[in-house]
């Protein structure tokens, strides 16, 4: 039934590309007919939110579960925790402000097609409900438009929206500087993205975000209560982008993040609303709002794989995964188990941005806080991560790009690391069936010609600082067959 509804999302997708350039009256029976599945599909998505838990009914969970769940994703879709970030006039004049050639190809377009171009351009998902607004956005009546969770965590695999898969194509940084420019045209007062994205980087990557740090430079301002407290700004922090995990693994992880130091909880969740508008008061109101989110989230399932799968090789790839992996991953299928194990830094050589930038003390503060809801003596050892946690691999078909960074595009490359491109780029909703992950576009310096931003920041470049590919070598104790069963078992999982 889910699959339905993202099915439906989809068609009306394609729909859409299907009409292309042709004339209006070709769009308009399309435009109809897709807003007819999209509808559909909306009520659809909200009403079995409990169905997707329902792959796990077996546990047989109770009906208020259920309905929490779905009134989870209801509240995500719906309800505006910040300020408005923007109007449908800002967006709707976005293109104004793009490079040539694709400039003049919005300017021929009508309306329909211009959004749809912003929508690729910016890495959003059209709403299935009403083409003219993203999913990951709450838009009220007046047409003001809300970043909500789902901006980062709910992307698209092979052009299908997939509940929880990150959002590898979010172009937070672009968006913001264009709708100031916008803003700016139009006189208009700018936001606390627009005012926030002059002081912090907010992605230097499309699909990365700076999203831990902006909760770090937010939470100075707060006591541990959540009250607003007057501190000068820290200007050393340490910046660096992170590829969202997906949600699915959310029911298995003990505690959260990269590093693992985080207090699970709905509370924990609440962070990315500690705008200053947002009292500590507001938090309290809204903490039911985030038991539902936080249900519908425990309650996703990891997507299946569809593709072509060879199963006498991926079950020899079970072996190899037994005797090399799960140590470290868990194991997966009837005998399930998950150690969360916290992997050294020296061991895991992964990119070491994300481990320094939070101090023992910060962490330690974070879960003391309101957020930690009393968890902070429970999770003192936490604190001092040696390194990162290696992470449950269930779906891990559909999370490309890899590592904490986002900065390996496909599974074979993580399992290949001298074959890692140094500098790579992914083409917009390409899916490499073979090596698993983005099809990518790679080199070995960026472009030497000169690149507006929008387009910069669409390579990923490993050598610079908080992006390194370098690091979990020891797949490489795998000799090529091996990584090529293995490859094949991870389809499955
Ligand atoms: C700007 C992008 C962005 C937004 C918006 C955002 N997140 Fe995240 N989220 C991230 C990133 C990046 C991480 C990884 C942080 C880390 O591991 O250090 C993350 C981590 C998480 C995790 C931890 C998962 C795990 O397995 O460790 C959860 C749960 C989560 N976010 C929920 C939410 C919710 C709920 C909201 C909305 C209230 C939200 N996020 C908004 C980027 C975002
Ligand atoms: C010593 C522990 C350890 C072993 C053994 C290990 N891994 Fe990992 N793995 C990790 C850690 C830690 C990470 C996270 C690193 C990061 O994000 O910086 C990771 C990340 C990954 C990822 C990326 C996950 C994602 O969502 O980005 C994949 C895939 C993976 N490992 C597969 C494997 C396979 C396959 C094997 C066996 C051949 C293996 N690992 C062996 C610790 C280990």
């Amino acid at each position: 039934m889910a699959t339905d509804a993202y099915t439906a999302i989809t068609m009306r997708k394609y729909a859409m590309n299907a009409c292309g350039d042709e004339p209006s009256s070709c769009r308009r029976a399309h435009r109809i007919a897709c807003r007819r599945i999209g509808i559909v599909a909306l009520v659809t998505w909200v009403a079995t939110a409990g169905a997707w838990r329902g792959v796990s009914a077996a546990e047989a969970r109770d009906a208020a579960a259920v309905a929490a769940a779905a009134d989870g994703l209801g509240l995500l879709l719906t309800r505006a925790y910040l300020p408005a970030d923007f109007d449908q006039e800002v967006f709707d004049d976005l293109w104004t402000t793009w490079e040539e050639p694709l400039r003049s190809r919005a300017e021929r377009l009508d309306i329909d097609g211009r959004r749809r171009l912003a929508m690729e351009r910016y890495g959003l998902l059209p709403h299935p409900d009403d083409p003219s607004r993203s999913l990951q956005y709450a838009v009220d009546a007046a047409g003001n438009w809300t970043m909500s969770c789902l901006a980062c965590h709910q992307g698209q695999v092979r052009g299908v929206a997939i509940p929880g898969v990150p959002n590898s194509s979010y172009a937070l940084e672009t968006l913001t500087e264009e709708v100031r420019l916008v803003k700016a045209r139009q006189r208009k007062a700018f936001g606390h993205m627009d005012m926030g994205s002059l002081f912090l980087p907010l992605g230097t990557t499309v699909g990365t975000t700076n999203a831990v740090i902006f909760g770090m430079a937010l939470m100075r301002h707060r006591d541990p209560q959540l009250n607003i407290v007057a501190r000068p700004p820290r200007l050393d922090l340490p910046h660096h982008d992170m590829d969202a995990p997906a949600w699915w693994l959310y029911r298995t992880r003990r505690t959260l993040y990269a590093d693992g130091f985080a207090a699970k909880g709905h509370r924990m969740l609440m962070q990315f609303l500690l705008v200053k508008e947002n009292g500590p008061e507001r938090f309290r109101e809204w903490e039911d709002d985030f038991r539902h989110i936080e249900a519908w989230i425990e309650g996703l399932d990891p997507p299946a794989w569809s593709g072509p799968l060879d199963e006498a090789l991926a079950a020899r790839g079970h072996e190899v995964f037994a005797r090399h992996c799960a140590e470290c991953h868990g194991t997966y299928g009837a005998a399930r188990s998950y150690p969360e194990r916290v992997v050294p830094i020296e061991v895991i050589g992964t990119d070491r941005a994300r481990l320094d930038a939070l101090t023992a003390g910060e962490r330690r503060d974070l879960n003391a806080s309101w957020f930690g809801d009393g968890a902070g003596a429970r999770l003192a050892e936490r604190c001092e991560p040696a390194g990162y946690v290696a992470p449950p691999l269930d779906g891990v078909w559909a999370t490309a790009p890899y590592l904490h960074n986002g900065s390996v595009p496909t599974l074979w490359h993580l399992l290949h690391p001298s074959e890692r491109p140094l500098v790579w780029r992914r083409t917009p909703t390409g899916y490499d069936d073979e090596r698993i992950g983005l099809v990518v576009e790679s080199a070995d310096e960026m472009p030497a010609e000169r690149l507006v931003p929008a387009t910069r920041r669409t390579w990923f470049d490993t050598r610079r600082a908080g992006k390194s590919a370098g690091g979990h070598e020891f797949v490489d104790a795998l000799d090529a067959a091996e990584k090529t069963a293995v490859l094949e078992y991870l389809k499955t999982l």
